[in-house]
């Protein structure tokens, strides 16, 4: 059995305790497919970092993040940090993550257990048995585009820029990546921007509009601009089967469809760049949607899944291994079955449980569905 090289960013916050809980998934992995199979490094990164090295990741980090075969990124960020130098600041090592290893293809999952239909806060109707993908572009876009400044104009005024910014293959490579995987799914993208206001909205929808008949005529392309996206996204999600739009509707959207899930603990994600010519294999990491929540912070409260599923993401996307990927979702939903319930995801008649909880109890239910 090959190994495979996994980085661990665990980050701040809630990021170290949710960690250590992905870290006893693979332990299980690592015992069931044969010892060895996994090879762990670990790093320090966002405000971790800042207080090691004086930046949001080190040169050293980097270089570990360019040679192993996944990155896995708890989060960043907290009150803590938030006076250290723009470009210091946590956030900037994540994004610096996802530019230099060119990880342009954001995958992010919106999927309700049967178990968490009452945990969203929508109607258990409009939720229960939701599948849905959220393609995110994640190189490009608002978030790197220059001039990105604040500008002084010398008349006590200041200007702020950041530049909305997409060239066709940007598109059309994310477009591909959402078309794929419709594919394996529903075979139903919905392509979102705002081209109603936007010029890269209207090269946007130019672009996915040729790529879908052109290359996909088999897939059902329609187009959404991102508000009326948002908007459907809660009235009713199940309309959806794979989104693709870019780096900062993306960001949104997916933030929306988390609480169709029922919590914004649930959404893991992966990001994967380009198959290398010569391997075919892809850069990746693979992250949780939400932040480091310095508000439970210590308290070891916070709800390991998005974690947990975000390994399950590397097992299938890196490492090619899906039966385990699909047995370890199904020890997510088994776990939460038996009613263990971080308190994210709380509710009625639940088992109240931390993060230890959440985790012993996924590990209770894959050596069960393993035995
Ligand atoms: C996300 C996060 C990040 C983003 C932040 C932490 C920079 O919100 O991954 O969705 O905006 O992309
Ligand atoms: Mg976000």
């Amino acid at each position: 059995m090959a190994t495979h090289k996994l980085l661990l960013l665990p980050g701040d916050g809630i990021g170290t305790e949710i960690m250590a809980s992905a870290r006893q998934v693979i332990a299980w992995f690592d015992a069931r497919l044969g010892a060895g199979t996994f090879a762990l490094e670990e790093d320090v990164v966002g405000g971790a970092a800042y207080d090691a090295h004086g930046k949001a990741i080190s040169e050293a980090a980097m270089d570990k993040a360019m040679a192993t075969d996944a990155v896995l990124f708890g989060a960043v960020g907290g009150p803590k940090w938030d006076g250290v130098p723009y470009d210091a600041r946590p956030e900037a090592g994540l994004l610096r993550l996802r530019k230099d290893l060119a990880l342009f293809a954001n995958l992010r999952p919106a999927i309700c257990y049967p178990a968490l239909a009452d945990a969203s806060s929508l109607k258990r109707e409009i939720v229960e048995g939701l599948d849905i993908l959220i393609v995110r572009e994640l190189t490009g876009g608002v978030y790197f585009g220059e001039p990105k400044e604040i500008r002084d104009l010398g008349n006590g005024q200041k200007r702020g820029i950041d530049t909305q910014v997409y060239d066709t293959y940007e598109i059309e490579r994310i477009v591909r990546v959402a078309c794929d995987l419709a594919r394996t799914r529903g075979k139903k993208v919905t392509s979102s921007e705002k081209r109603n206001v936007m010029k890269s909205g209207v090269l946007w929808n130019e672009v996915a509009t040729r790529v879908g008949r052109d290359e996909y005529p088999d897939i059902t392309l329609d187009h959404m601009l991102a508000d009326n996206c948002g908007m459907q996204l809660v009235r009713w999600p199940k309309q959806f089967d794979v989104i693709v739009c870019d780096n900062l509707f993306g960001d949104m959207l997916s933030d929306i469809a988390a609480m169709l899930t029922g919590s914004l603990g649930m959404l893991p994600s992966a990001s994967l760049g380009a198959p290398d010519t010569r391997t075919g294999r892809r850069k990746a990491m693979y992250e949780p949607v939400h932040g480091s929540a310095p508000d439970i912070a210590g308290t070891g409260a916070a709800n390991p899944i998005a974690m947990i599923a975000s390994f399950g993401m590397a097992l299938r996307y890196s490492f090619g291994l899906v039966a385990e990927a699909d047995l370890l979702d199904k020890a997510i939903a088994a776990a939460l079955e038996t009613g263990a319930r971080t308190r994210d995801i709380g509710g009625g008649g639940a088992t109240l449980v931390g993060t230890d909880g959440m985790t012993a109890a996924i590990l209770k239910a894959l050596d069960e569905l393993s035995a």
